[in-house]
């Protein structure tokens, strides 16, 4: 696929059909977060991959640490978070995206959001569609406990066919201008 296309045909998608992901297509997503540039080449990234019985445990947790937190915060203060975690349980695969930097570096944290973004381009150009998820941060230190790794979570990622594309890049999300955003010093 043109890199153009790829970069601007990418959208978010939230719903995606019940049909399965084939494994072979995960690692080549996997594969392409590993040619992210990483700070000192230290390839930070670390992904769990869940479907089936464990992504279900992993978003029972979540909607269990959600409930908790929204009876003490209140739904309004609560965001997308639900919504999110509504689309983690229905989408057939999602990866849990970890940062190992053993440097804690902030650095670190932006080359998995490198990698993050490889994957992202890579699952579009394959026919998948995928959505990032930060929204995990509302409940991050009980998905860490739930999944039991030394390392920090980043975020998750939603994969799957997608029910529909969206129409182009500016459908519901225009972009700024590169005039509102750069500006030129000489
Ligand atoms: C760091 C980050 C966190 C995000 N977290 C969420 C999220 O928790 N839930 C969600 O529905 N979308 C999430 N998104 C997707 C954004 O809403 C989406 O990228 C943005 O609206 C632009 O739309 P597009 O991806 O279709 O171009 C996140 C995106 C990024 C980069």
């Amino acid at each position: 696929m043109d890199l153009d296309e790829a970069l601007r045909g990418r959208r978010s998608i939230r719903e995606f059909l019940s049909r399965d992901i084939p494994e072979s297509l995960v690692r080549q997503l996997i594969e392409a977060a590993t040619f992210a540039p990483s700070a000192k080449n230290g390839q930070q990234w670390r992904f769990t991959v869940l479907a089936g019985d464990a992504k279900k445990k992993l978003t029972d947790c979540f909607r269990h640490e959600l409930r908790l937190l929204c009876k003490r915060i209140g739904e309004e203060n609560m965001g997308s978070a639900f919504g999110s975690c509504g689309i983690m349980e229905k989408a057939p695969v999602v990866i849990m995206v970890w940062n190992a930097g053993e440097m804690g570096w902030e650095t670190e944290k932006h080359s998995v959001a490198a990698a993050i973004q490889n994957m992202l381009l890579k699952a579009y150009s394959l026919g998948l569609g995928s959505l990032w998820i930060g929204d995990i941060f509302f409940t991050v230190e009980a998905l860490e406990q739930h999944l039991q790794k030394p390392w920090k979570l980043l975020a998750a990622v939603a994969l799957g066919y997608p029910t529909h594309i969206p129409k182009g890049p500016w459908d519901g999300k225009p972009r700024k201008s590169v005039d509102e955003i750069a500006e030129f010093l000489s």
